[in-house]
């Protein structure tokens, strides 16, 4: 049950080492339950999703291809899978092998099971690249590894065709794992962040789509749903405003590696509990399931929601009963307050409810993940380096 649980949350944000990016080390308080990525754990988990949801659908949801014009490029809506309002996906082709991948703004890489896999639990279900199938694979056989909040993959750097729907890039640097430590409710991951953050050293999926021109704007957009395997959709190439209430509301990105913004604060509402109250750092990620902090705000945060730390799981517990009459979660980003009800913020797995505020040893800034993007759009500003969020319809 422990690791089950903890595996439930995502955090796919990628740790860089060195100068280059700023380190944070995101360290859970307690190793006990994580000493090992125990496999057979991650294959219950895995087979209770597939329980729940099925798995031969995941293949076949297939893009949607909503370009007007097609000269001027392309506009995709990808469906989004939803699994336990924590983990959302979605299926990509690479050298013409589907894979069910993670589309993440925490990273910057694509990977995808290599075949050749001598360290992947087989039994996962994942899909594994087959060079043979592939005509356009390319490698040079150089060595990448990535760690992320939670697990890390090991492999090498190819080459070939990766396609969304009717959007197919060209010679896109892919990561092929041989060496994965866990097993995962995806096959793969793909990075929508930016290329400083690339530990595959190579061109983003969503630069190459600019660069390649299939695009018809630089700007990718999320509209994440809760409460059913229907998790909304990813839209490249622009934005739907039938899938927000009024206008974007936008702030820069103050450093174009991860999707980082400044957040003016965060409180619970009637509660007195504003956090971070001169302003702080945050980062958009659709990769990680909760809303990620330093330890004493989210301390203070889930105090103000009645949550008690449960140190069987190192998580936050609500009590179930109280879920409707918990007060609202209020994050202020360019002067605009936007909202998480109850319903969102607390996950609720079998018996139990789960606070939707998590914290990490170490970590001076937030995670901003689906908690918050569950109830509200995002569209990812490539090219002028902003984020407009507005309320989800
Ligand atoms: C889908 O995208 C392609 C570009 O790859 C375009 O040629 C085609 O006309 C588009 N189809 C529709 C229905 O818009
Ligand atoms: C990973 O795969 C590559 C080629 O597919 C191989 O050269 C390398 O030795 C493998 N590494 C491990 C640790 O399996
Ligand atoms: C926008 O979203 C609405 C609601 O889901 C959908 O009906 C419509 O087709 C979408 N429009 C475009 C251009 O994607
Ligand atoms: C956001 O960035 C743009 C372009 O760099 C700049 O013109 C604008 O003033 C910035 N807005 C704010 C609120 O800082
Ligand atoms: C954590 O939750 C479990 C299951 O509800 C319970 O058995 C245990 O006593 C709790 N531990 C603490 C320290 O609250």
């Amino acid at each position: 049950m422990n690791l089950r649980v903890i595996i439930l949350f995502f955090c796919l944000v990628v740790f860089v080492d060195g100068r280059k990016v700023h380190r944070f080390r995101l360290q859970r308080r307690s190793h006990r339950h994580h000493k090992a990525p125990h496999s057979h754990f991650h294959l219950q988990f895995r087979n209770a999703l597939r329980r729940k949801y099925g798995y031969t659908p995941l293949r076949t949801v297939n893009a949607v291809n909503i370009t007007s014009d097609p000269s001027k490029g392309v506009v995709l809506s990808e469906p989004l899978i939803n699994s336990y309002d924590t983990n959302f996906f979605g299926v990509i082709l690479a050298g013409e092998q589907p894979f069910t991948m993670q589309f993440d703004t925490g990273s910057s890489d694509l990977w995808v099971p290599s075949s050749h896999c001598r360290f992947c639990i087989k039994k996962c279900g994942s899909k594994f690249f087959k060079e043979s199938k592939s005509k356009t694979f390319r490698t040079n056989n150089i060595p990448f590894s990535i760690t992320y909040g939670s697990g890390s993959v090991k492999g090498i750097v190819a080459s070939d065709e990766v396609a969304f729907g009717d959007l197919k890039i060209q010679n896109q640097g892919i990561g092929l794992v041989n060496i994965s430590d866990s097993c995962s409710v995806f096959d793969g991951i793909a990075g929508f962040a930016f290329q400083e953050l690339s530990m595959t050293n190579s061109v983003p999926v969503f630069q190459q789509m600019i660069d390649q021109k299939l695009v018809e704007q630089p700007i990718f957009s999320f509209h994440m749903k809760s409460g059913s395997s229907d998790g909304g959709s990813m839209i490249l190439g622009g934005s739907n405003s039938s899938l927000y209430y009024g206008p974007l509301t936008y702030t820069n990105v103050t450093e174009a590696k991860y999707w980082t913004f400044k957040m003016d604060f965060i409180e619970v509402h009637g509660k007195n509990s504003r956090r971070c109250e001169s302003g702080c750092k945050a980062i958009m990620d659709t990769g990680t399931s909760l809303i990620v902090g330093p330890v004493m705000d989210v301390l203070y945060l889930n105090k103000a929601i009645g949550a008690e730390h449960n140190d069987t799981y190192d998580l936050y517990i609500v009590d179930c009963a109280t879920i409707p009459q918990l007060p609202i979660i209020v994050f202020s980003i360019a002067n605009k307050e936007f909202y998480v009800k109850p319903q969102t913020y607390v996950i609720v797995y079998q018996d139990f409810c789960f606070s939707g505020f998590m914290d990490m040893r170490g970590l001076d800034h937030w995670i901003i993940g689906d908690v918050f993007l569950r109830e509200n759009y995002v569209e990812f500003d490539w090219a002028r380096k902003r984020l407009g969020i507005a309320p989800a319809v």
